[in-house]
């Protein structure tokens, strides 16, 4: 076959299988055989340059970087909703279609759910994907045509001929899953991390590089056109049904309502799936559904008259910004806290909120004094949305960052290639404290009795320096304390005592080394027997472990050539730590010797609480399907990695079996 051809043949086949596994969710190839398309694409491009065109799927790794976002002007302005946020709310809006329409004829409506993410519009011309671009202002907004290139549940190309241009819009969101991990991720990289989905899908879609982008776990949904009359759809429900022929993801909760009370039925519905679906909502659009309803009802200065976002209670106050405190974390990095008078926010008492860091602080433009408006976002931490800036007195004052770490008042630093200002003494007695509360916390050893307090009590008293003190610590040191009795000193020695000697994994994953979270603790553990044979191994031995990746092998290297960690660690020794074989007791396990691999979402408890079970139960987690694994846990919706693991002959087990082999002798 010729280059030409085959080529074509090559997008065709990556353009179907890109839209079964990200659109339908249901691929039917393997990773492996995917890959394997893709490059022999990418090898013909190369070979035959004159060829590659603007919708081949080897465009979706993100072009190169761009100096700025050139502005896009549409004819059809993307407008904005009206906000509703009761049930008489949502009555008034379908009287205000009566009165405006003079009669009271019964009125068909699209309920959707309303997407917590960020609105674009994209252009097709002749069925290839051409332009994106943010809303902006409605009229102009931003092109981000070669960063929405990379979102891989936007078609590329249409699935069927569609002539001249369309202009499409929809919504790009993260889903829970993609942004737990991305700040997973990020807390491992000690970056700052994004408030909730919302701003990362934002943060994501604002890189001048695109390569970024490609990066992160970015959809889309659609959810109208610039200009309906264009097609022959009559109604927003027979739309949706044209565009997902198109090849577009329609969301799945659309209802079509016959009343207004069908309506508010969906929204109570939506309420009560709302916390179990995969993605955060914020309420629904109600849209009239026929189009010549629509065009009829026209639209107010910003909004149309035919539609209403219902929103879901909110979850903001206003308080007072009484001061703002510069925390040092564990890796250095300066975090903004706000200080709050204390408010209720939908049931929570909240009287810190975070600020994220120098640019976002800057760019709220806050000043002590102020009066905020606070937001719970999703079910974690609360952040402040914006200053009332007709509530200002003019005896604010300005929030000033500090050019030295409020712990130890070494110089701060920025790097220009990171968002975090940062603490460069690895002794700041800030940064020290961190690891150390980080080294018995859940995340660490997990040593009852030693939370927060205790150890910045035991630290404030030098009766804990370092990590190794923490097994040096006896009944007498402790017993006389503020606040300790002989009962809570003996019971707090006790569970020292029980965690003498954990895995290696956990010790990793305890001593807080930059990039080596649970995951890859667990991953080193599988690969080198002895923690002195991983503290000798060479960058390029650590970089062929399949999941560790550059920085994780530099951050590794880095930590142990470092002579004081080496006395720290022959220090551990000597007060009696050893690290856990897996010969003697982790054989008795119930999952001894396995390696396993979640994929597909789980019912009975969560992703982390199944890896924890995991690592308690002496086996490992892989994730990615290496040869390592022997038991691949398949949960709701397992994808491609399900099917590799088939094809490898692995032994795949459901999460009820899981929980049953982990739960075996308890
Ligand atoms: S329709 C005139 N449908 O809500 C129609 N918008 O203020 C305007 N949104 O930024 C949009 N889900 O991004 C529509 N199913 C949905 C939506 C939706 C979320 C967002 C949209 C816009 C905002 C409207």
């Amino acid at each position: 076959m010729d280059p030409e051809s085959r080529i074509e043949e090559l997008r065709t086949l990556l353009h179907e299988h890109n839209y079964r596994y990200y659109v339908l969710d249901d691929p039917t190839i393997s990773d492996g055989e995917y890959d394997r398309l893709f490059k022999e694409l990418l090898e013909l491009e190369e070979a035959n340059p004159h060829l590659i065109s603007d919708d081949s799927p080897s465009k979706r790794v993100g072009g190169p970087p761009l100096d700025g976002f050139d502005q896009v002007v549409r004819a059809i302005p993307m407008l904005s909703l009206e906000n509703g946020f009761s049930d008489q709310d949502l009555l008034d809006f379908e009287k205000r279609i009566h009165r405006f329409l003079n009669s009271t004829e019964q009125i068909r409506y699209s309920a959707e759910p309303k997407l917590d993410g960020l609105a674009v519009e994209i252009s097709y011309e002749d069925s290839v994907f051409k332009q994106g671009s943010t809303r902006g202002d409605g009229t102009t907004g931003e092109d981000i045509t070669e960063q929405l290139r990379t979102v891989s549940s936007i078609p590329l190309r249409l699935h069927e001929q569609v002539n001249g241009r369309l202009d499409i819009r929809g919504e790009v969101y993260m889903d829970r899953e993609g942004f737990a991990q991305l700040n997973r991720e990020r807390t491992e990289a000690g970056e700052p991390l994004f408030a909730n989905p919302r701003n990362g899908a934002a943060g994501s879609l604002r890189q001048l590089d695109p390569k970024i982008t490609a990066k992160r776990p970015l959809k889309f949904f659609v959810y109208g056109i610039a200009d309906p009359t264009q097609t022959l759809c009559r109604t927003q429900q027979e739309l949706l049904d044209y565009l997902n022929q198109l090849g577009m993801p329609v969301n799945g909760h659309v209802s079509s309502c016959q009343t207004i009370n069908d309506a508010m039925a969906h929204f109570r519905h939506l309420e009560t799936i709302r916390e179990q679906l995969p993605y955060e909502i914020d309420g629904m659009v109600v849209k009239v559904d026929d189009f010549g309803l629509q065009a009829r009802l026209g639209q107010k200065t910003r909004a149309p008259r035919w539609a209403m976002a219902l929103k879901f209670p909110a979850v903001q106050a206003t308080t007072r910004l009484l001061d703002v405190d510069f925390q040092v974390g564990r890796t250095g990095a300066v975090t903004p806290v706000a200080l709050l008078e204390s408010v209720d926010v939908g049931g929570v008492l909240v009287s810190r909120a975070t600020l994220h860091n120098r640019d976002e602080l800057e760019r709220k433009g806050l000043k002590i004094g102020d009066t905020v408006l606070i937001q719970r976002a999703g079910d974690v931490i609360p952040e402040i949305i914006k200053p009332v800036l007709d509530e200002r007195k003019g005896k604010e004052q300005p929030i000033i960052w500090p050019e030295n770490c409020p712990v130890c008042k070494h110089r701060l630093v920025k790097p220009e290639t990171e968002a975090v200002t940062r603490c460069p003494n690895p002794h700041c007695p800030a940064q020290r404290l961190k690891s150390l509360i980080h080294f018995t916390s859940k995340a660490g050893l997990d040593i009852e009795g030693l939370g927060k307090k205790s150890m910045k009590q035991l630290f404030e008293l030098e009766l804990i320096r370092d990590v190794p003190d923490i097994f040096l610590l006896t009944e007498d040191k402790l017993n006389n304390l503020d606040g300790w009795g002989e009962l809570s000193a003996q019971n707090v020695i006790q569970a020292i005592n029980e965690k003498k000697q954990p895995t290696m994994g956990r010790l990793l994953a305890a001593l807080g080394i930059r990039f080596i979270g649970e995951v890859n603790a667990a991953l080193l553990e599988s690969e080198f027997s002895s923690l002195n044979k991983l503290a000798s191994a060479s960058r390029d031995e650590l970089l062929e472990i399949d999941g560790i990746g550059t920085q994780a092998a530099e951050s590794i290297h880095d930590y142990f050539s470092d002579p004081s960690v080496q006395n720290m660690l022959e220090e551990l020794k000597s007060a009696g730590v050893t690290i856990k074989k897996p010969t003697t007791n982790q054989e008795r396990l119930p999952l001894s010797g396995m390696t396993l691999l979640f994929t597909g979402g789980l019912k009975s408890l969560s992703r982390s609480e199944a890896k924890k079970l995991v690592k308690e139960q002496g086996g490992n987690i892989s994730n990615s399907v290496t040869k390592k694994v022997t038991h691949v846990v398949a949960g709701e919706k397992a994808g491609s990695k399900l099917k590799k693991a088939q094809e490898l002959g692995k032994e795949i087990i459901t999460e009820e079996q899981f929980v049953s082999l982990v739960k075996h002798d308890r």
